[in-house]
């Protein structure tokens, strides 16, 4: 059986469910102790921590982990509160349309700053075609960005995005800049030809990076450009890294493919 879609849900699962069995034990060891039950604050500290751990143990996102160490006081809240079960429900699902990735790939939302963008925009020619593509366009801001910067009607800016309010923003924001060479498509990543682009971004996680350089590899052509913001490849040095120098201590890296590691897709038939 295949377990992996469903692993956010499993984990959600066993974690709540130990959270529930060591805050039963703590009560009666409390009760045990002090003669009167244990105050809710305790209780759902305990608890929150606990599901938080589990869930961390398990190597949940920490987007994930944190969800699952607030659950049990967002159901206590709304239930004091005598909200409907839904409301936690509903922020539950507001959640998933933002950071549907952070469960299923691992790849939080958190979005390029503007010193990225001019360093992007600074590695691509200002009037020849070019074909670009980001892999997880969030916002869209780095096909806009280089939209604006090169002006050549050939070019094309394309985002692809699968999380459901940042492809809808993304969509928004690519109608405002009003340009026809910016494409947003609702895909996932690992659906895309890289072979037809000159310059593939990709902004993720740790995660999803040595499945997507063999796939890099295998697509792109000769003399295209892979960048990923800020994560490595373990065992594949960059052929150039620019630090971005704002915020965390991040930086482009940068590789440049070459006839080698250029596998053409037919031979992969
Ligand atoms: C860290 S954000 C980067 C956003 C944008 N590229 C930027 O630099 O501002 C990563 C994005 O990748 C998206 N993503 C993750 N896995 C994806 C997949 N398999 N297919 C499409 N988008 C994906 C996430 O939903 C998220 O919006």
């Amino acid at each position: 059986m295949d377990f992996k879609g469903r692993r956010p849900l499993i984990i959600a699962f066993l974690s709540e469910f130990v959270a529930a069995g060591v805050t039963v034990g703590a009560v009666q060891v409390y009760f045990s102790l002090f003669g009167n039950d244990m105050p809710l604050m305790f209780k759902l500290v305990i608890a929150g921590a606990v599901a938080g751990g589990v869930a961390y143990g398990l190597r949940a996102t920490i987007v994930w982990c944190v969800f699952l160490a607030l659950l049990p006081s967002f159901l206590v809240g709304a239930l004091n509160l005598q909200l409907p079960i839904w409301v936690p429900l509903l922020g539950l699902a507001f959640l998933i349309l933002i950071m549907r990735n952070s469960f299923s790939e691992r790849v939080p939302l958190y979005l390029s700053n503007h010193k990225t963008l001019n360093l992007i925009c600074g590695l691509v020619p200002k009037d020849a075609p070019v074909a670009m593509i980001d892999l997880g366009c969030g916002f869209a801001a780095v096909p806009i960005a280089l939209a604006r910067h090169n002006r050549h009607p050939d070019s094309q800016f394309v985002g692809v995005e699968n999380a459901p309010l940042p492809y809808l923003v993304a969509r928004i924001q690519a109608w405002r800049a009003g340009d026809p060479r910016i494409q947003i498509r609702w895909q996932s990543l690992w659906a895309i030809d890289l072979g037809v682009y000159d310059l593939v971004y990709a902004f993720l996680s740790p995660h999803p990076m040595p499945r997507l350089f063999e796939k890099a590899q295998k697509e792109m052509r000769s003399g295209a450009q892979f960048i990923s913001n800020s994560f490595s490849v373990p065992n594949h040095p960059p052929d150039q890294t620019i630090p971005i120098g704002v915020g965390r201590a991040t930086e482009l890296l940068i590789w440049t493919m070459t006839v080698q590691e250029h596998i053409p897709s037919d031979r992969h038939a």
